[in-house]
């Protein structure tokens, strides 16, 4: 059931207030046709309103929204031809498979040889074939959830929305099972919108990720651009963890330096869009190498606050003078113990500098 139809979604100047909450105010997004997209946010920001949005299954305050070329802002849930999935999958108890994922078109009054066929079809998409005849209490989570994303395809949806499918689900199951949505996606090409909390789903499984905050989006790009290239120090906490610190960014003719506490890291051939002055920076915790030996003019210099071992990595708590930082260190390397004073090696160009922050 691949679709060369794909279609891009577009919602320009969109606002949802309910009373005085202003939940979303004047926000403008594209999400690419035939790509899944996913949103991501702490909780409260306004994820599964811009869903319900999309869905028709809440009026926006002002704005439009537009499914490619046509301004469904005025259509129902119904008209619009989107397929949601949700995190309780809501199947019908009482119904098997067959009658659950058919349900949809039962509604829509199709004949039963018509239903029976797509229903076949789809869940061979979803690689349930031969389970038409099970009940939901007969099926693992992971069917479960499989199920409920074939009732969604069966009605062959413009969109198709997930919000937070996956959580309730234990943790290895889940990396599994975004992989099926994941490819299920990609098979269909179906535009797909996808919320989720969880950081490490939202990079795996997505073209896009759109990283909101309060009801405004902060930042939207591919996975590699949020964590290499973070635009604010939200994005940066909020994608993988992040030590934001304060430097001072220096021009000079030799060329520009960043000075971070008592430490000159020259930039050599970098470029920098930053004015000089006042910066901060955001310092991946795996971009360190610790030593027992550096300069402390080039490498920063700390103390070991506290250890964890964690299994694949030790992580590190340092005392520096720009702050505690929180580092790891592969398991086969040599653990420090508190009190011991290490060297915080790491590549200039691994730095990242934030944008200047505006307004
Ligand atoms: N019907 C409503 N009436 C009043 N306020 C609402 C309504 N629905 C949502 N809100 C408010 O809008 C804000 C955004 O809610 P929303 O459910 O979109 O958040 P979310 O990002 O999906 O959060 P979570 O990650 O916890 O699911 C919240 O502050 C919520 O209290
Ligand atoms: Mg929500």
């Amino acid at each position: 059931m691949s679709r060369n139809t794909s279609i891009q979604v577009t919602l320009k100047n969109i606002s949802k207030h309910f009373g005085s909450v202003r939940v979303i105010d004047n926000l403008d997004i594209e999400f690419k046709a035939g790509t899944l997209t996913t949103l991501l946010g702490p909780s409260g920001c306004g994820k599964t309103t811009l869903l319900r949005l999309v869905s028709g299954l809440e009026p926006p305050t002002g704005g439009e929204i537009w499914f490619g070329e046509q301004d469904v802002s005025q259509f129902s849930a119904t008209q619009r031809d989107v397929g949601m999935v949700f995190q309780s999958y809501a199947l019908f108890p009482h119904m098997n498979v067959e009658k659950n994922v058919g349900y949809g078109l039962t509604v829509l009054k199709e004949t039963k040889e018509k239903i029976r066929d797509a229903v076949s079809r789809v869940l061979e998409t979803v690689n349930l074939e031969g389970f038409q005849k099970r009940y939901p209490d007969e099926l693992s989570g992971g069917q479960q959830q499989r199920v409920a994303v074939a009732r969604a395809l069966v009605l062959e949806p413009k969109v198709l929305l997930f919000d937070e499918p996956l959580s309730n689900i234990d943790s290895k199951l889940r990396r599994s099972m975004r992989d099926d949505i994941r490819g299920l996606q990609q098979k269909t090409g179906i535009t797909s919108i996808y919320v989720t909390h969880d950081q490490a789903e939202a990079l795996s499984v997505s073209d896009e990720v759109v990283v909101m905050n309060d009801g405004a989006i902060e930042q939207q790009g591919t996975p590699r651009d949020l964590y290499q290239r973070p635009n604010s120090a939200f994005v940066a906490n909020f994608i993988g963890d992040s030590n934001v610190v304060d430097a001072i960014l220096v021009a000079e003719e030799e060329g520009s330096a960043i000075v971070l506490g008592e430490t000159r890291i020259d930039l050599e051939k970098r470029k920098v869009e930053n004015r000089p002055g006042k910066i901060k920076l955001s310092l991946r915790p795996e971009m360190f190498q610790l030593r027992e030996t550096g300069d402390e003019k080039k490498h920063v210099m700390g103390t070991i606050a506290h250890s964890a071992y964690v299994g694949a990595v030790v992580e590190y708590f340092i005392s520096t003078p720009v702050g505690e930082l929180f580092t790891t260190a592969p398991v086969s390397e040599e653990q420090y113990a508190p009190g011991r004073k290490v060297f915080l090696h790491f590549h200039p160009d691994e730095l990242i500098i934030l944008p200047e922050t505006r307004g």
